[in-house]
């Protein structure tokens, strides 16, 4: 059950663009904020770049009354608050909107689902879609098994067929997938009743980032990376996502879910994947996950009685934000005033493997932190003492290439120089490359990519469910200490970099975080 054991016919081992095929695409939960915040944008932002098949519907699945206007007006201005392109285009749009509708329907009634079929099947001859479906479940998890369920007793999940040339079904399932190992479990076992994994796309929207999937050209395509990317050349590795907004309206949500499954579970892990994953035998979807497999697999596991050391927790209270004043999560709409759900975690980790064995791996996101910053930093060793060299410093600083994720998109790496002149004296020097100057264009967002690579087939940038159920059994005995523990909370300001106990976490072995 953990280890899929699949290949795909259809897997494209050459690595060449397959296009996205015609069809009709289902949101379910579709007057939520990720609908209008990022799906339709996304697809408004498909078709502008002309990325969106020529045979293409949406459908809006939800509870809510509402006509197809009134939802193709809600659309028009998410499109206009959130697309990438701006503002909407009037001549595209009137072509648009004509291509999405809205379907009123409880989630568990099967009257709706009969409707449904019947109204993508009109949609089917209307668009000539051939029978295609992508459905997009943007709902709480809890809703996931009665909506694949429902699907598929009425046969609108249709078996997975290698044949290109029968009709697909695809479901995309938004994070998070299961709340720890036993429910991710559960939800894995139940769902794979009706969809082979082949069909399954559970979305992690970092994957679908430029910079991210950069992370496997730049270590595979550039032989001086890849040799040097190991315990012999690198002294540790930082991971940093953090966020300077705080939870916003999303209270209900993050008391149930907390940094370490918000993001850690997910996006940090798979940060992790694609740094510490060894060369995959092709580039098949197959062969990548593979290996991000193996390298989670590698992870050293944190037992309970150890969480206190490898891993640190933090909960933001007041304080000010790029100068503003802003209140502590516990003062947060919807969160209780004496919450213990965490909106900082650090931890550190180490991969036993041949590769890895020894080098540190620090992982941080929190919440109310100074700054927006994605990065990722590998330092390397300092060079064998500094008795070649003389610095202002008391050792020659050690080499570190940072690859930025967001904002300011791009990859530096500070080396040392000769400071110009008769003193020898060296300085570390930066080299930098921004996406926007030298590319000078805006990326796709996130969902563009992967929304088309699902009506492609392509599931490589989607998380496979044994990627997700290792990354599961890391992290679940920290989470089921903590709920033994409770701890004084808040025990950061907004506006810091988190609690003084994550400095500790690193000056033990020496080091520090990076100044962001
Ligand atoms: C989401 C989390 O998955 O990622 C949010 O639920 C977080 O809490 C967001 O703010 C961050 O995404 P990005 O793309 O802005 O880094």
């Amino acid at each position: 059950m953990l280890t899929p054991n699949f290949t795909n016919p259809l897997e494209d081992r050459t690595n060449t663009v397959r296009l996205p095929s015609p069809c009709i695409m289902v949101i379910f939960g579709a007057t939520g904020d990720l609908t209008s915040r990022k799906l339709v944008p996304a697809l408004y932002n498909l078709a502008y770049d002309n990325q969106l098949p020529a045979h293409f519907a949406c459908v809006g699945f939800a509870r809510r009354d509402k006509s197809n206007d009134q939802f193709r007006e809600e659309m028009r201005s998410a499109i206009d608050s959130f697309s990438r392109n701006k503002p909407i285009d009037p001549n595209l749009w009137s072509t648009f909107r004509e291509q999405i509708y809205y379907h009123r329907s409880e989630f568990h009634d099967d009257e709706g689902y009969i409707s449904l079929r019947q109204f993508l099947q009109d949609l089917d001859r209307k668009y000539d879609t051939k029978g295609n479906r992508v459905f997009y479940l943007s709902t709480p998890p809890s809703y996931f098994p009665i909506i694949i369920e429902k699907l598929h007793q009425h046969q609108l999940i249709y078996p997975f067929v290698s044949n290109e040339h029968e009709p697909w079904s695809r479901t995309i399932l938004e994070k998070p997938f299961g709340q720890d190992l036993g429910t991710a479990i559960e939800l894995q076992n139940y769902i794979s009743k009706f969809l082979h994994e082949e069909q399954t796309y559970r979305i992690d929207h970092y994957l679908g980032k430029e910079t991210v999937q950069n992370l496997l050209v730049l270590r595979f395509a550039n032989q001086m990376f890849e040799s040097t990317w190991n315990n012999r050349y690198i002294d540790h590795i930082q991971i940093t996502v953090s966020e300077e907004i705080g939870i916003g309206t999303r209270g209900h949500f993050f008391e149930e879910a907390g940094m370490l499954r918000d993001i850690v579970q997910n996006h940090m892990m798979q940060l992790l994947s694609l740094v510490a994953m060894d060369p995959p035998a092709n580039l098949s979807a197959h062969a990548i996950h593979d290996e991000k497999v193996k390298v989670l697999q590698s992870i050293r596991p944190i037992p309970h009685a150890d969480v206190d050391k490898y891993v640190i927790r933090g909960q933001y209270g007041r304080g000010f934000v790029n100068g503003a004043a802003v209140c502590g999560y516990r003062e947060e709409k919807d969160v209780s005033p004496t919450s213990s759900v965490e909106t900082f975690v650090a931890l550190e980790l180490y991969i036993d493997n041949w590769r890895w064995s020894g080098v540190p791996f620090y992982l941080r996101a929190g919440k109310r932190l100074p700054k927006r910053t994605t990065e990722i930093a590998i330092e390397y060793r300092p060079v064998p003492s500094g008795y070649l060299f003389q610095t202002s410093l008391s050792t020659v600083e050690p080499n570190v290439l940072v690859i930025r994720i967001q904002p300011d998109e791009g990859i530096s790496f500070k080396m040392n120089c000769k400071v110009p002149g008769l003193s020898g004296s060296l300085q570390p020097v930066k080299m930098d490359f921004r996406y926007s100057s030298y590319f000078g264009l805006t990326p796709p967002e996130a969902y563009e990519r992967l929304i088309c690579d699902c009506m492609s087939g392509d599931n490589t940038l989607f998380a496979r469910a044994d990627e997700l159920l290792a990354s599961w059994k890391l992290l679940t005995p920290i989470l089921e200490q903590w709920s033994k523990e409770t701890i004084a909370f808040p025990n950061y300001q907004s506006g810091s970099w988190g609690p003084a106990s994550a400095e500790s976490l690193l000056e033990r072995n020496g080091k520090r975080w990076r100044l962001l």
